[in-house]
């Protein structure tokens, strides 16, 4: 099944990901990691999910406010899917193409953590519609953001009240399949996800996430920041 999306190596640009469970403190390592990219000279896009387009910020609305009830797993993935398949056309296509990196605040592993683990859907449906909606389309890196639920939760709680705490709400046990199911992403794809420990302080896990990209991108070290 072809859905026009392609994938990563048709574009020169580079797509990272930050996943991860509630709390992790995704927004503050996303503003250091692209300060770091910039300082070395690269075109940055920090976009997030869902969302990241006009469309998919108006399907976010419906997923992350109201009612937990308020749609079961499968309308969720399909919800998803529309505003990831819409973000991946309008958004970070365009960039991708003309060489920026893209750092997104979740993509493909929340659908398969949120959806496929915690609501119990499973990998195979997970996968099968993602690859009929965007081609399986998939970050070159992905960050897994890990700490204890209970501290997770605690710190989201703590965020003040946004609106957008649908997904918090849904319990412990939900949160507790939901870290299980992303550190068994990790386990599966070694090559392209990196768990970093979130309970530690900003800094210690900003240096360990930079360490991981320079790794992987040798080059950006030449560029070292001023
Ligand atoms: P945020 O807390 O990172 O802003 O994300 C919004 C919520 O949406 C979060 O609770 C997780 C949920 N979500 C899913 O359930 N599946 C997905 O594929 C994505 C991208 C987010």
């Amino acid at each position: 099944m072809n859905a026009g999306i392609g994938t990563a190596a048709d574009y020169p640009g580079v797509f990272v990901s930050i996943e991860g469970g509630e709390g992790g403190g995704k927004s503050t390592q996303i503003a250091l990691l692209c300060e770091a990219l910039r300082a070395r000279g690269k075109t940055v896009l920090a976009t997030r999910e869902p969302g990241g387009s006009e469309g998919a910020e108006a399907i976010r609305a419906l997923l992350v406010q109201g009612e937990t009830g308020r749609w079961d797993a499968m309308s969720e993935l399909l919800l998803l899917l529309a505003a990831r398949r819409d973000h991946l056309r309008r958004t970070i296509l365009p960039a991708l193409a003309e060489g920026a990196w893209v750092v997104s605040d979740r993509f493909g592993d929340s659908t398969m953590a949120y959806q496929g683990y915690a609501h119990g859907l499973g990998r195979a449906v997970v996968e099968t519609l993602a690859q009929a909606a965007i081609d399986g389309f998939s970050p070159a890196l992905t960050f897994i953001l890990d700490l204890p639920v209970a501290e997770g939760l605690a710190r989201a709680g703590g965020r003040g009240p946004s609106g957008e705490d649908r997904f918090e709400r849904m319990g412990t046990a939900f949160h507790q399949r939901l870290r299980d199911g992303f550190l068994d992403i990790a386990r599966r794809e070694p090559e392209r996800c990196r768990v970093v420990d979130a309970s530690r302080p900003v800094a210690a896990v900003h240096a360990e996430m930079l360490g991981h990209l320079l790794q992987r991108w040798p080059e950006l070290a030449k560029a070292a920041a001023r």
